[in-house]
């Protein structure tokens, strides 16, 4: 008979159980309770070490049953969330368990039939964090459709901890489409099916395919100019219904537009127009600015990036380049798309984006700001609201949650919490998710480089778990300088030397 760690004490409810132990107890840990319809699993989520004196306040009987427990002169006492009936598919029980019940340490067999099960739709994500006998694993569906937040701060692992997940659904055949704020991903190290898995998307947008508020942004045309506004609106929705028709070839889209545009200011042709000449003049200049500077963004006959989405592979956009201001512009172009691509699909069966797709931001509180009100953070949450009826997924990365649009936030019903420093930041993510308790919200800033806290809908339940590290090479890692000035002096003194020898010293 396998000894018991500790009892349970105080006034347990169906939830909560206080206990205390005379073994060796870590935050994180899992034991198992006697309870009437068989063992319950339970996660140490507050813990003490105490001082014997402590078993003062404890029942005759309790004090009794920990005498007999205990050998060492201090113990330790804490508070398990009682997480179900592994057998009974984590069903909680309805009556709590009785004080001065024994609890056990988890069994491995326990633990595997709760974290360790791939049905063929989970993806192996690390091992628990006090068990490293126990593989982790979490759900793909669950991820896709209630979404993901990946949050800790620079360094934490959260770059790894999206590889590591990427890598997993690759080789199920996931597709996935990445917003690469950084360019780390456009030279991911991996091959799926004997093929490079990344389809490096062009950033390049076709202007006849811009929303026309997307294309006035470009222009920089402000709402507030209203008749500068109208006028581009005119001379554009007339360009691209005219393109549309075949009345002209891509290529004179801009020509169409500005001939347009200019011929408004001929007093004789448009009278009615005579009053607006100066603002019309000013759209003209906009618009003749905006095609100087896009000039390496626009392309008129580009397809549309959802068109460039290819099933199977990792579909990275490489952003590295641009100013946030068209970073937000590109995003909120693309998920807009992608959104009703999977619309059309699901509700038509043919034409849009026939299968499902989890795109992943970087740096998600730029675009989906708690604060500034961006273009990007609009279709965000309009995907964190809609997507999973047309498994369109999303995974947030930041390491700053505090200025991450709490709305998006709370529609993740999954998050890995990796380290997090800032009060500021803990409560915000607190806040978003009911099931964080402040004690774990206390051990975040405590926790080292790849351990998470993982919750939600993907997990059967919380669990603290060493991410694995991703097989797949990345760029940007962190550069080391004293590594680089080491070889540049290598390098120079290999050329002194060939000096030399040339020169017959
Ligand atoms: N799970 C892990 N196990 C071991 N080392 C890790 C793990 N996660 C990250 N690291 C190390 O930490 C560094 C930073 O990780 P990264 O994922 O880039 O952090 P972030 O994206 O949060 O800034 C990586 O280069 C890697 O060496
Ligand atoms: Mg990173």
């Amino acid at each position: 008979m396998e000894k018991p760690l500790g009892i349970c004490i105080g006034e347990p409810t169906t939830r909560e159980v206080e206990f205390v132990s005379s073994k060796r107890v870590q935050l994180g840990d899992y034991v198992e309770i006697e309870h009437e319809n068989g063992r319950v699993l339970a996660f140490v989520r507050e813990i003490k070490r105490v001082n014997r004196t402590f078993a003062e306040d404890l029942e005759p009987d309790e004090a009794e049953k920990l005498k007999r427990l205990t050998g060492s002169s201090s113990f330790f006492r804490g508070k398990l969330s009682l997480l179900g009936n592994p057998d009974r598919r984590m069903e909680i029980p309805r009556v709590p368990p009785e004080p001065g019940t024994y609890i056990y340490p988890a069994s491995a067999e326990t633990l595997k039939k709760v974290f360790g099960r791939d049905d063929g739709t989970k993806i192996h994500l690390g091992h628990l964090l006090t068990r490293p006998d126990i593989d982790v694993f979490i759900d793909v569906d669950s991820i896709v459709s209630r979404h993901l937040a990946v949050l800790a701060v620079t360094g934490g692992g959260k770059s790894n901890t999206v590889s590591v997940i990427l890598e997993e659904l690759l080789r199920k055949n996931g597709t996935v489409l990445v917003f690469d704020m950084h360019g780390e991903y456009v030279n991911f190290d991996l091959q799926v099916n004997g093929k490079p898995a990344v389809n490096s998307i062009n950033l390049t947008l076709n202007p006849l395919k811009l929303s026309y508020h997307e294309f006035r942004l470009f222009a920089n045309v402000d709402d507030s100019a209203y008749i500068q506004d109208r006028y581009l609106r005119k001379a554009f929705k007339e360009a691209v219904e005219g393109y549309r028709r075949g009345d002209y070839e891509a290529d004179e889209f801009w020509g169409v537009l500005l001939g347009m545009l200019r011929s408004w200011t001929d007093p004789e042709a448009f009278p009615e127009y005579k009053e607006d000449r100066k603002s019309i003049t000013g759209v003209i200049n906009k618009v003749e600015d905006m095609q100087e500077l896009y000039a390496e963004l626009f392309d008129l006959h580009q397809s549309t990036i959802v068109e460039q989405i290819e099933f199977g592979r990792l579909n990275v956009i490489d952003l590295s380049h641009v100013d946030e201001r068209i970073a937000d512009i590109v995003v909120s172009h693309v998920l807009r798309n992608v959104l009703e691509a999977r619309k059309k699909f699901v509700r038509e069966r043919e034409g849009g984006l026939p299968f499902p797709l989890l795109t992943v931001l970087e740096e998600a509180h730029i675009l989906a700001s708690s604060t500034i009100n961006t273009k990007s953070r609009y279709w965000i949450s309009r995907i964190a609201r809609e997507g999973r009826k047309f498994g369109l997924g999303l995974c947030l990365v930041t390491q700053r949650p505090k200025a991450l649009d709490s709305n998006a936030l709370s529609q993740a019903n999954n998050m890995i919490i990796l380290r997090l420093v800032e009060p500021g930041d803990q409560r915000h993510v607190q806040q978003a998710s009911e099931s964080l308790s402040s004690d774990l919200v206390e051990q975040l800033p405590s926790l080292n480089v790849g351990e998470a806290l993982v919750m939600g809908t993907m997990i059967p339940v919380p669990a603290l778990v060493k991410v694995k590290l991703a097989r797949a090479k990345r760029s940007g890692n962190d550069i080391s300088a004293v590594r680089e000035w080491q070889s540049f002096k290598k390098d120079k003194e290999k050329t002194m030397k060939e000096l030399d020898d040339y020169l017959g010293f």
